[in-house]
């Protein structure tokens, strides 16, 4: 059931208001200052380094967390794509954590790289769609992301659910290793909490985007640019142009513009650069003035304030509301869902069946 939309996902995309409030709900404390992890839990203070292995749009999940572990809980995270990370056979040094992503939780390279870390990690750990997959029962611990049945094969709302679910383990990580005050948790945990309401403001204004994307659906390529955060969002925003609209998208860390993508630009190369008003826009917005200086056009995907600092001269604007500098992924994955969404309409493509892709990849 399409519950009124056209495609599977549009519906995903509009219903994650709800599935993120209840993926919140069901991680915290009654008062809704602690969190709690279902069964035993883990106790970061044993654990020196996490692995986190996944496939996709999954896999830019768990690069997005890598920033929140680090930065928040100090521990050094590894993040590696299932089909490489299983035939390099990586050593596992002692209290390593192995976190696996992934929506279906049968994704065969995914569930290879899990079964190679039996007897090598000191825990292993599943953030998860489908609470009885394969995945989730071979884990020690496993977390269900509460995202509702997907049926797109485009990742929308799992991809935002995970990423609530390894914020808050991220959080929970840098309090148990007194990283993080109980007071700067519940300052988090209030701000996550009004992320829904954010999320339905930034829903609204789906028209805007539906108007750039017109005028995307006329490139043959695109590059994405994102710093920091906005780096795996960037990747996350090119996959999903590729995989429904066909259109040949690329991203970087815009600091790797000047060692080779800039060659790509003129103004045929339309360039997304995703940038908050966060401690790393200006950075971005330098890179993104050298793209304007070589004639290429720009969609800045940014808030009010960096529209108002940087908006001048660029190409095509989508201005979002803005929110905590942590919640800015969970953000910005809609307008690039959105992007991809409405440029394979104005394409004609199928976007809940895109050709040669399957929602689950069970064999490798
Ligand atoms: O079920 P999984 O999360 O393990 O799937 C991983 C990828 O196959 C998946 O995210 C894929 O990249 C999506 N089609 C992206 O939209």
């Amino acid at each position: 059931d399409k519950g009124g939309h056209k495609h599977f996902m549009a519906k995903e995309i509009a219903e994650q208001p709800t599935v993120l409030a209840e993926a919140i709900r069901s991680y915290l404390t009654p008062d809704g200052k602690g969190i709690a992890l279902p069964g035993d839990g883990i106790d970061f203070t044993t654990v020196d380094r996490l692995t986190m292995v996944a496939c996709g749009t999954a896999s830019y999940a768990c690069l997005t967390a890598k920033y929140w572990f680090e930065q928040f809980a100090r521990i050094p995270v590894d993040v590696d794509i299932a089909s490489e990370f299983r035939y390099r056979e990586p050593p596992i040094p002692a209290r390593t954590t192995a976190l696996f992503v992934s929506q279906s939780g049968e994704t065969a390279d995914t569930l290879a790289a899990l079964r190679y870390c039996h007897e090598k990690a000191e825990r292993i750990v599943s953030v998860v769609n489908v609470p009885e997959s394969s995945i989730a029962r071979e884990s020690d611990l496993a977390l269900p992301i509460h995202a509702g049945v997907e049926v797109g094969v485009a990742s929308t709302k799992a991809f935002t659910c995970q990423l609530v679910v390894l914020l808050l383990l991220a959080l929970k990580a840098a309090t148990d290793r007194g990283e993080m005050s109980a007071d700067e948790l519940a300052a988090h945990l209030a701000e996550l909490r009004s992320l829904p309401g954010v999320l339905n403001a930034a829903l609204e204004r789906g028209k805007d985007v539906r108007k750039v994307a017109r005028k995307l659906a006329e490139a043959r390529d695109v590059l994405f640019l994102g710093r920091g955060l906005m780096f795996p969002l960037a990747l996350e925003g090119a996959l999903k142009l590729k995989e429904i609209s066909y259109i040949h998208a690329e991203a970087y860390a815009s600091g790797e513009l000047k060692h080779g993508p800039i060659a790509l630009i003129d103004k045929t190369v339309p360039v997304v650069v995703m940038a908050p008003r966060d401690a790393l826009f200006d950075k971005t917005v330098s890179n993104m003035q050298e793209v304007m200086a070589r004639g290429g056009k720009v969609l800045l995907i940014t808030d009010s304030e960096g529209a108002q600092d940087a908006g001048e001269g660029v190409w095509q604007q989508i201005i979002l509301p803005s929110v905590a500098p942590i919640l800015t992924p969970i953000l910005y994955a809609l307008p690039a869902q959105q992007l991809a969404y409405h440029t394979a309409i104005a394409k004609g493509t199928d976007v809940d069946q895109p050709r040669n892709l399957a929602k689950s990849v069970t064999v490798e």
